[in-house]
């Protein structure tokens, strides 16, 4: 009778660890796709191979890093996550004072028509500018887009396609910079000067090489995903700016990786759930596996499945726990973050998901799959890092880091150094770098560069 008690007590313990099996991507799976990557990005970065590519390799326009004589008094505009922001920045040789205030994007604009976002954007700025007593003063402003933007210059980029939960209409084809102008001067009580747009990524970039020098590459893991890094200007067929300066900053938009099938020899049945239902099937294939805005529904998915075999609660669930979406990414750090063999924190939150008869066993399960689907995030962040640090092969490289994933899960980072460290060449040494505010920071010096080169 023990030995029975012993062996059911056992059992689903070892079925969730079997079922879980797929979530792991192992060494030569991650070869496979880094091989696979660097494909992908030779295809972005080739003339001919452009237009059809999947991971496009936008150039920037960017090819001056920060050197920290950058001066003056800049605005900065960021949007792309879960917030907007708006930030006025002072910058001395050795200070860097800065201000930011953040603005909701409510549900109904983030879907509606671009004409509503921009005018909510030049409000926000409006009001931000009145507080901050510069609002007759023309200030040169830098702007973070974080979406996949098609670059013409600087202060030119079109919108390729829409991420992230954002919707809005009348914007996909356009140069956003002339958006953001028409909108101010819809208002018409306010001026600014342009003086580039960036991606998160190029903004994480940027603020990390005002710090540290052989900063090279940058990645974000927030409610997006997406990686930057500095390539020769003579790879980058697209460009067709002043000629003379050997680098370039290429915004990989790599959250696209696999939108052609590439990674379906490591996606499960979840991944599709989750994509089926998102609000861009079939895009952002590689993002959906990484990034904030669908881990915690990845975990709900094989909780949901678990439960309905038995393996979980007894397999009663709750109302919440078969909701899409109630499964929140903070939960996934913070089950993580419970000591070996205390369950306090993933037990508040089994309770606030109407879970409370979870028993210790439910814990250890939900913790597993927890650590299945960030461990897998983790590895294919290594992965694309690896990629990247091969095909750069310089001998030392910081890799500047931001998003909300990367900086409160307990263990990403260590899983990254880990990883990155059995994948990259052999003799590459690297370091990783958590971003202090890249993206209003980095918008900043961007307009700070420009105005430096101008000058
Ligand atoms: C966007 C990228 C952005 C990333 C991180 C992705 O969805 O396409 O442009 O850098 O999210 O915010």
């Amino acid at each position: 009778m023990r030995l029975t008690e012993q062996i059911d007590m056992r059992q689903p313990r070892d079925t969730i660890r079997e079922e879980c099996e797929v979530l792991q991507i192992n060494d030569n799976q991650l070869r496979e796709i880094m091989n696979r990557l660097n494909k992908a990005l030779l295809l972005g970065l080739g003339k001919e191979t452009h237009s059809k590519a999947i991971v496009k390799c936008f150039i920037t326009y960017i090819q001056d890093l920060p050197n920290g004589t950058e001066k003056g008094k800049f605005l900065a505009l960021d949007l792309g996550g879960t917030n907007f922001r708006v930030l006025i920045i002072n910058l001395g040789p050795n200070h860097f004072d800065m201000q930011s205030k953040i603005y909701a994007i409510p549900k109904h604009i983030m879907t509606g028509t671009g004409t509503a976002l921009f005018d909510h954007i030049a409000e926000c700025l409006a009001n931000f500018m009145k507080e901050h007593e510069v609002f007759n003063e023309r200030l040169a402003l830098g702007f973070t887009f974080s979406f996949p933007l098609k670059q013409l210059g600087l202060t030119k980029g079109i919108l390729e396609r829409w991420t992230k939960g954002f919707s809005c209409s009348g914007v996909v084809g356009e140069d956003v910079v002339q958006l953001l102008k028409d909108a101010i001067a819809r208002r018409g009580d306010i001026s600014i000067s342009v003086m580039g747009i960036l991606n998160d990524a190029t903004g994480c970039l940027m603020s990390c090489a005002h710090k540290k020098r052989d900063a090279r590459i940058a990645v974000i893991i927030g409610t997006g995903s997406n990686a930057c890094y500095v390539e020769k200007t003579d790879n980058c067929e697209l460009f067709d700016g002043p000629p003379g300066k050997k680098e370039l900053l290429i915004n990989t938009e790599w959250g696209a990786f696999g939108d052609d099938g590439a990674l379906d020899f490591i996606r499960t049945e979840f991944d599709r759930d989750v994509d089926a239902n998102s609000i861009n099937p079939g895009k952002q294939v590689q993002e959906k596996m990484i990034s904030g805005m669908y881990m915690g529904e990845l975990v709900r998915l094989v909780l949901v499945k678990f439960t309905k075999m038995g393996l979980l609660f007894g397999g009663r669930g709750s109302d919440l726990l078969f909701e899409r979406g109630s499964f929140y990414t903070k939960y996934v750090s913070e089950i993580e973050s419970d000591k070996p063999g205390d369950y306090t924190n993933c037990m508040d939150i089994l309770e606030e998901l109407g879970l409370s008869h979870a028993t210790e066993a439910d814990m250890a399960g939900v913790r597993h799959v927890c650590e299945c689907v960030s461990r897998r995030a983790a590895h294919l962040v290594s992965a694309g890092m690896a990629t990247l640090l091969n095909k750069m092969a310089e001998p030392r490289v910081t890799i500047g880091i931001d998003g909300s994933v990367y900086r409160f899960h307990p263990h990403f980072h260590s899983l990254m150094c880990e990883k990155i460290a059995q994948l990259a060449n052999p003799g590459i040494v690297f370091d990783l770098m958590l971003s202090e505010d890249g993206s209003g920071r980095g918008a900043a010096l961007v307009a700070a560069v420009a105005c430096r080169e101008r000058c």
